[in-house]
């Protein structure tokens, strides 16, 4: 078997490689044309069985801005999924065709098995309700980009916490820096799972406190991370239609935020940020988009030794 580096949870790299992972997004921003066919000659395979706008399309931008090639498909059934190929074979012959695989999956685990069967890097865009590696780089991206720091941050992760993976990822990341605190604002039956908070805490000293009410505890939060209900992982749409409107930001529950809070959302939004918002100067998550579409450059570029 071939030695290869993965990313399929956020903890499969260290501080030292993620912050460098941030340097290299933050300098592929700056001086696009240095790098542009750093990955001449190189294929990215996106294998998406579970829609996506943003990191699909940014992995595809980041290899193209790199000068390498993409294959890959949006829609399982148009490949011989259909027949009802398993996803070990599948892998199998992807990681014959191309130099690095990007997989999301609606089942947990499925990047993590992909990984056992590729001779090439997989990188995990999201495997159901558990894990989102890229976005929380993204996510981290932003953040030290307009925070200038990834401690002493007191974070709210407000929505479905329990089906959340963008969520899951990124309470796991900020716990490896010194001196955040987690807020997690959901109602009891969207709270994050257990198994999340234990990982975490067994791992770091982090203070983590649970709410249901976003009013009460906007004033103290520096960064907001938004999330939408995920009706796709509902087993009862009665249940969704009951929780979805959960939480909406409006501009008048921004009053008392403070005025360098950061709003962030990992993207799709249905209506748990109301449109308003987005004029506000603290709205970041479309800024967040774009840095994602870096780090996926600067990810790709480390897990295929490039740089
Ligand atoms: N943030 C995110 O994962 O968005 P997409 O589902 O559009 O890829």
């Amino acid at each position: 078997m071939i030695n290869v580096r993965n990313l399929i949870d956020p903890t499969d790299f260290s501080t030292d490689e993620i912050n460098e992972i941030l340097v290299l997004a933050q300098d592929m921003e700056k001086d696009p044309e240095r790098y542009s066919n750093l990955c001449s000659g190189k294929i990215l395979a996106a294998l998406f069985y579970e829609p996506s706008t943003r990191t699909r399309l940014s992995f595809e931008a980041a290899m193209l801005r790199l000068g390498g090639r993409i294959i890959g498909f949006s829609e399982p059934n148009s490949t011989s999924v259909s027949k009802g190929e398993s996803l070990e074979d599948t892998i199998k012959i992807i990681s014959c065709y191309s130099d690095i695989i990007a997989i999301r999956h609606p089942k947990e685990g499925s990047a993590e098995r992909a990984s056992l069967y590729s001779d090439v890097p997989v990188i995990n865009a999201g495997d159901g309700a558990n894990q989102h590696p890229t976005q929380t780089l993204t996510d981290l991206s932003t953040i030290q980009n307009l925070k200038g720091r990834l401690s002493n941050l007191t974070v709210g992760l407000c929505g479905d916490l329990k089906f959340g993976r963008t969520v899951h990822s990124l309470i796991k990341a900020l716990s490896r820096y010194s001196n955040n605190k987690i807020i997690l604002i959901s109602p009891d039956e969207l709270k994050i799972p257990d198994y999340i908070k234990t990982e975490v805490l067994k791992n770091a000293s982090m203070e983590i406190h649970e709410v249901k009410s976003l009013e009460e505890v906007i004033d103290n939060l520096d960064i907001l991370y938004m999330t939408r209900i995920q009706k796709e992982r509902f087993d009862s749409e009665d249940e969704y239609l009951r929780l979805k409107d959960s939480y909406i930001l409006t501009k008048e529950k921004l009053r008392n935020a403070k005025d360098d809070m950061l709003i962030l959302h990992p993207l799709p939004r249905v209506n748990e940020i109301h449109p308003d918002v987005d004029l506000d100067k603290r709205a970041t998550y479309f800024k967040q988009a774009r840095y994602g579409m870096y780090v996926r450059m600067a990810l790709i570029s480390k897990l295929l030794g490039v740089i």
